[in-house]
């Protein structure tokens, strides 16, 4: 069976047995205690304390899914026979419905009578000062006739609390042997039976000011990578020998080495998926992570004299195999092609010299490896690896404290400059440090307003303004509208707006009393609340009328042509009725 048909069995058979089967949510999570989704728990955490109502949403008490999942912890494993930054993690969720009898009864025929595997042994909680050893677990494994029980601690057994606080409780692992006669941990089955509100570390720490809350309705979420899962399926001896991971190695030259080439298919994977999600590379959070992603893969493209449109291949593969699942990835596909050739750009252009500088060196230390990497975006791990012999001593714990210090120190840089405050502008719609920073967001803030006109024109005078955020990299806009903007429709926006700019359009700013604003037609943002009299800015056409006319506080060009071509790069649903639309700005 290959990977996609275990996806599909895993959820065929969670929805013959009463499951709704939810689509994955984005790698970017909403909860903004995390950098990115690592479980497919984290969508559902509101419905494990009832905070959301599984009925209304779900009209069942019990979920399954196929989770997009990445962990960043891992990215210096990679290379090894288990490791990968991005997975897919298949699970189970039930919010107060059944619990640990049917998750083990469910676990335990899925692997074996589905999928026709043996089990090789399972784990239990062996309880630990504050909760107790989970010894109905074992009764229900032992009745199903599995016989190898092992009881482990709070360290591997005990699961949660994600982020600052959340669901957690004891967990009963399953594994299975793969080609090798290893044992492989497949299946994480979580028992929520606690709220801890503080985070993992306090409660492993034995923080003494918070104690575990039993949950009104005790919760099971389970969590299964599909990757592992087909390794022991197809019995491979690594997870690289998967089905996924062989179409990408066959596009590879034949006598490139085995760990590059893990290297760089988990990495462009795990990029093409982030770049679906709308992370494009940047210095920091997920864009910092995407960027270390596609510059140690480009590394090893430069070092191995690697065909400049092999990795295209690559990304192009994963795309259309895993574009049928995950749509994202097709609906995104010029984007993400896109993006992954103008990172491209910006590193080949250092790539070289940086790699001649780290050649010369005899040997480097965590402050070395910064300059590298600030002067030339050379890579920590390719450092350390080509450094050889004269990198020993760096260490990935060294280079990042570097990094956290450079970045204080250029924080406090920009505070001494702007008076303390950091940001030269932050009305909390635009933010920019630095006055280069400044002239983008306003060319960004001029083309949002445009956007929303135009959107006007193609969806109608019923589209209203919901939010906007906007940085140096994108204008991000929010609006009241209750289905999926086409791509025909988001063309037609773009072109609009691109007809005003080469039209230069003047910009005036006027002062006028808030009712005289609205009479003339003035558009605002329905959340604020505004003065006796307001500021107008409007984009006049040529024969005097406004073709955009909005309360706003500034600033904005004063000619539309210095905004540049605008281009929508992302479109998708925000929350009930709203969509969230990205924009970017070029020269
Ligand atoms: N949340 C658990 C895990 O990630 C089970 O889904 O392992």
């Amino acid at each position: 069976m290959t990977a996609r048909e275990i996806r599909t069995k895993f959820l065929e058979y969670f929805e013959k047995n009463g499951h709704t089967v939810v689509p994955s949510s984005s790698l970017l999570p909403d909860d903004p205690s995390v950098l990115l989704t690592t479980a497919g728990m984290q969508q559902f955490k509101s419905y494990y304390t009832r905070s959301a109502d599984p009925m209304r949403d779900f009209k069942s008490l019990s979920t399954a899914s196929a989770q997009k999942s990445f962990r960043t912890s891992d990215i210096d494993e990679v290379g090894d026979d288990t490791h990968l930054t991005f997975f897919e993690m298949l699970g189970n969720f039930s919010f107060g419905g059944y619990f640990k009898k049917e998750a083990i009864t469910f676990a335990h025929e899925f692997i074996t009578k589905e999928l026709g595997l043996d089990i090789s042994y399972v784990t239990i909680f062996e309880g630990s000062r504050t909760v107790p050893k989970d010894e109905e677990s074992r009764e229900i494994w032992k009745s199903l006739g599995v016989s190898d029980i092992r009881e482990e601690g709070m360290d591997d057994v005990f699961w949660g609390p994600t982020g600052s606080s959340g669901p957690c409780g004891p967990t009963t692992e399953l594994y299975c042997k793969n080609a090798t006669g290893e044992d492989v941990e497949i299946w994480n089955i979580v028992f929520n039976e606690f709220f801890y509100p503080g985070s993992r570390e306090e409660l492993l720490g034995g923080s003494t000011s918070k104690s575990l809350e039993p949950l009104e309705y005790p919760g099971v979420d389970t969590g299964m990578g599909l990757e592992r899962l087909a390794m022991v399926s197809q019995q491979t001896k690594n997870i690289f020998e998967i089905d996924s991971f062989q179409t990408l190695f066959n596009l590879l030259p034949d006598e490139l080495d085995v760990r590059t080439k893990r290297i760089i298919s988990d990495h462009l994977r795990g990029g093409v998926f982030l770049l679906a999600d709308g992370v494009r590379p940047s210095n920091k959070e997920a864009g910092y992570i995407l960027r270390r992603l596609l510059r140690r893969a480009l590394a090893y493209e430069e070092i191995n004299n690697l065909e400049a449109s092999l990795f295209e291949s690559m990304l192009l593969q994963v795309i259309n195999t895993e574009g049928e699942f995950y749509t994202e990835l097709k609906s995104n596909k010029n984007e993400i092609i896109n993006e992954y050739w103008s990172e491209r750009e910006r590193f080949t252009k250092t790539l070289k010299r940086g790699l001649g500088e780290l050649n010369k060196l005899e040997s480097i230390d965590a402050v070395g490896a910064f300059r590298l990497y600030e002067s030339f975006g050379l890579p920590f791990e390719i450092i350390k690896e080509i450094g050889g012999e004269g990198a020993h001593g760096l260490s990935r714990e060294l280079f990042d404290k570097e990094f956290e210090k450079h970045q204080k120190k250029s924080r406090a840089g920009a505070e001494k400059k702007f008076g303390g405050h950091g940001l030269i502008l932050n009305t909390g719609e635009l933010k920019a440090k630095d006055t280069e920073e400044l002239k983008k967001v306003t060319r960004l803030h001029s083309a949002t307003h445009l956007m929303q006109a135009a959107l006007r024109k193609v969806l109608g005078d019923s589209v209203e303004q919901r939010g906007s955020d906007i940085t140096v990299e994108r204008t991000r806009f929010d609006l009241s509208f209750d289905r999926k903007i086409t791509k025909e429709e988001l063309r037609r926006v773009e072109d609009i707006v691109n007809d005003v700019v080469e039209r230069d359009l003047t910009v005036t700013e006027e002062e006028l009393s808030f009712e005289e604003a609205i009479r003339r037609g003035a558009l605002h943002f329905f959340k604020e609340k505004y003065p006796e009299h307001v500021r107008v800015y409007s984009f006049m056409d040529k024969d005097g009328k406004p073709f955009s006319m909005e309360l706003c506080g500034g600033p904005h060009v004063t000619h539309t042509q210095e905004i540049g071509k605008f281009r929508i790069i992302k479109e998708e649903a925000s929350s009930a009725g709203v969509r969230r639309v990205r924009g970017t700005v070029e020269p």
